[in-house]
């Protein structure tokens, strides 16, 4: 097939690997398929309001390690703009677009799988750090926070031992515990808290106490931002929500830090490690991945097979229906968590 046009937008939050997308979408398109590339400027938001600049090898070298993403982002919903859908067509006729390819996770993936039961052309691309897409064994971006986190793990280990202290580690997510659960492995943590399994602040401290019958006098507590006390153990606050519906996350690790300390007595302080866990250079891991997923939704796009999704499926890029990516989120099974209980105070 000759001469198509493809637009590409990155959607969502950012996070380390889209820039690797982009590149592998960009080389592969103009020098493999003569594909000519648009590239859509926030998200969804640049579709909708047409900013858009073409894309070439030479705009696009040099950010393989970058992390962000060259084109911007923005939880724009489409579906929240009047003639969201109608805008989104007539963008694409501008240009003379065959279709579009969008990098993004839960929501700028949902927005397409919409749009493309609207009628138009979307391949997408699964991006996040929270890791909770379905139809994929892993989102690139996961591996790079989860490195991120871990390695503040270990910094705070070393502090919370000096200073026998309980140190909260509040890590992102949404509502799936994955890099909670990880990177509280990978750095020892005495306990983990995620979404999927409302914790009892009293059986939290009990690990806590035991720990110090057993003469360490510090521990680690990686909690999910999303994570939530069972009902009538403790008081939390919601926040505000954003054009998909989510609320704004954020604040469990202080509220753990006063309940701890008040209820054990023990010193406890809270670390939020927040847009950290987004930001900075992607991992060796993810770079592959994120160009392995590149490549192939490129391919995807110029054979048009649109409605689809790339995915790691073990050790194999596969394509899957974009349906399936985001019937549901993929979360934590709770016997997966069980099976570290051993390891916790
Ligand atoms: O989905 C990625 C993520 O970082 C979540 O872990 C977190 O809840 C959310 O985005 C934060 O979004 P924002 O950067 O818009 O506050």
């Amino acid at each position: 097939m000759a001469d198509v046009r493809i637009g590409l937008l990155t959607g969502g939050g950012d996070c380390p690997g889209l820039n690797a997308v982009i590149r592998a979408v960009v080389r592969k398109g103009v020098d493999a398929h003569g594909d000519q590339l648009i590239g859509f400027r926030n998200g969804w938001r640049g579709v909708l309001d047409d900013v858009a600049e073409e894309l070439s090898i030479e705009s696009t070298r040099g950010i393989l390690p970058r992390g962000g993403t060259i084109l911007g982002s923005s939880r724009t919903n489409p579906r929240k703009r009047e003639n969201g859908t109608a805008l989104v067509r007539a963008t694409l006729a501008r240009h003379e677009l065959d279709g579009l390819i969008a990098i993004g996770g839960e929501d700028t993936l949902g927005a397409a799988h919409q749009l493309l039961l609207e009628g138009i052309n979307v391949i997408g691309v699964p991006k996040t750090i929270d890791n909770d897409l379905g139809a994929t064994d892993q989102t690139f971006g996961f591996d790079t926070a989860l490195q991120i986190a871990t390695d503040a793990i270990d910094r705070l280990h070393t502090t919370a031992e000096s200073h026998h202290r309980i140190l909260v580690v509040e890590v992102m997510g949404r509502s799936a515990g994955w890099i909670a659960l990880h990177s509280g492995l990978a750095g020892g943590a005495d306990v983990i808290l995620i979404p999927e399994i409302p914790f009892d602040i009293d059986e939290v401290c009990g690990l806590i106490r035991r720990r110090h019958g057993r003469g360490r006098y510090f521990s680690i507590v990686v909690v999910a931002e999303g994570a939530m006390p069972r009902q009538g153990t403790m008081r939390v606050t919601a926040g505000q929500e954003d054009e998909f519906g989510h609320p704004r996350l954020g604040g469990i690790g202080q509220q753990l830090e006063r309940e701890i300390e008040q209820r054990t007595g023990f010193e406890t302080r809270a670390t939020v490690l927040g847009h950290v866990q987004r930001g900075g250079t992607p991992t060796a891991f993810d770079r592959v991945l994120a160009t392995r997923l590149g490549l192939a939704a490129i391919d995807a796009a110029h054979d048009g097979s649109w409605g689809a999704m790339t995915a790691l499926h073990a050790t194999e890029i596969q394509l899957v229906p974009l349906a399936e990516a985001v019937a549901e989120v993929r979360r934590v099974p709770v016997g997966e968590y069980e099976r570290y209980g051993v390891l916790f105070g």
